[in-house]
């Protein structure tokens, strides 16, 4: 008899503990990955193998919809939901709970094509360095949900490599997750692999982001999630990886770069690489032979295909050229010809950048968006580059608002400058 007063007592009790323990402790924080207009991706870390489940629904009060991962018990989850409306807010939770919160939800996409406001925030070697720059880290997303209303959510984040500094899990969590969960928790992550994420072959950086191989958020499959492309209302962003080495393998991202480039059709093209076709940094690349290379290779490519904006990251300064074209040599061999714009591109000076729609070679943008929990100094200072900010302060990231025929690019520094303003550089380009 006393043994079925404790089995009751047992039953009773698993019964009512709160659905968190019988998940298991998230001990990563949900982030949100290839985002589509029907699609998600949402992935986590529990502190034991559970069965991952993911309940979701566009009522906060009531999560009515549930997808589990499979039965095998996991520690890192991801869980892809599909069959969602567009440009629809869900809130969802992990830990078994049919109550959402209002920080937790995700914004499937729009339709491709279609006309929206549309702001992505971009990060550069945001998990690079050792512990002791959390702080800094911390105070880059501070900035960020300042500038942006008070709220962490973005349509896109765009993080262009070195998400740790040795390729460790460990670093990955403690210097790239424990600071971005508020916004990863809400926003789509779409990342570069940097030099520093690959110690292993990309193992580890594969097997933590999930990444559109398969042509998920548009574009054309590159079959790989090294590289990639996807759609955002009219958008069009490619993710190119420099740590590709081996010919064949260059040669693949090339072909697959010329065929994605040929069907795409939007209004808009950015292209995002880790190491830099033009920079002055730390890794300068009028004497770096890889990134005459790149610009051999990939940079007339994307030239020909009306790339608006050139995102690079590794050197961890800030630089923004104005409007160029079609210089694949050092930045030495400018000339004339090369220079499309060569004002500020801003409304309240000089006048924003203008450029016709679908037009090859009217000229690229190239920022070297700083990293945002390390700076660094930069070794030279090459002249197509009017913004440069070079210093061990001056930790950042960059917002690029699109909307319809208008780009609005802001650098966000963590320092204020003499006006007392976060906003240390900005230009507009119009499509006509
Ligand atoms: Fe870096
Ligand atoms: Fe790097």
């Amino acid at each position: 008899m006393r043994y079925l007063i404790l089995i009751r007592k047992v039953l009773l009790l698993l019964l009512f503990l709160p659905p968190i323990l019988l998940n298991g402790q998230v001990t990563r924080q949900p982030y949100l990955q290839v985002m589509t207009p029907t699609s998600v991706v949402v992935s986590w870390q529990s502190d034991k193998g559970v069965v991952g489940k993911v309940c979701y629904g566009t009522s906060i009060s009531s999560l009515t919809m549930s997808k589990i991962e499979s039965e095998t018990k996991e520690i890192y989850h991801e869980v892809s939901i599909t069959g969602l409306i567009p440009y629809t807010k869900y809130y969802y939770s992990v830990n078994g709970s049919s109550e959402g919160t209002e920080n937790q939800y995700f914004i499937t996409n729009p339709y491709p094509d279609s006309i929206t406001p549309v702001r992505m925030w971009v990060i550069a070697d945001f998990g690079q360095s050792n512990s002791d720059q959390n702080e800094r880290r911390l105070e880059t997303v501070a900035q960020w949900k300042s500038f942006n209303n008070n709220n962490y959510h973005a349509d896109i984040l765009l993080s262009l490599g070195d998400q740790t500094e040795d390729d460790s899990r460990y670093q990955l969590q403690h210097n790239y997750f424990n600071q971005l969960e508020n916004v990863l928790k809400n926003t789509a992550l779409f990342t570069v692999i940097g030099n520093h994420d690959n110690h292993d072959g990309m193992l580890n950086y594969l097997s933590t982001f999930a990444l559109p191989a398969n042509a998920e958020s548009g574009g054309i499959a590159s079959g790989t999630e090294k590289y990639y492309s996807l759609d955002y209302a009219n958008i069009h962003i490619v993710v190119l990886c420099t740590e590709i080495m081996d010919d064949d393998g260059k040669k693949k991202q090339i072909e697959w770069l010329n065929k994605d480039l040929d069907c795409n059709k939007q209004d808009w093209l950015i292209a995002c690489v880790h190491r830099p076709f033009h920079s002055g940094g730390h890794h300068r690349s009028d004497v770096d032979k890889d990134a005459q290379e790149r610009r051999t290779t990939w940079l007339p490519i994307l030239e020909q295909h009306g790339v608006d904006l050139i995102l690079q990251g590794h050197n961890h300064i800030y630089e923004r050229s104005y409007l160029l074209d079609n210089l694949i040599g050092k930045t030495t061999t400018l000339s004339d010809a090369n220079v499309i714009d060569s004002g500020l591109g801003r409304e309240d000076m000089d006048g924003a950048y203008l450029k016709e729609k679908h037009t090859p070679n009217q000229g690229t943008v190239f920022v070297e968006v700083p990293g945002g929990g390390v700076a660094s100094e930069s070794f030279e200072h090459y002249s197509i580059f009017p913004i440069h900010y070079n210093g061990y302060d001056y930790e950042g990231s960059l917002v690029v608002d699109v909307y319809g025929n208008r780009m609005d690019v802001k650098f966000l520094c963590n320092e204020r400058d003499e006006n007392g303003s976060h906003i240390w550089d900005y230009f507009t380009i119009i499509k006509k």
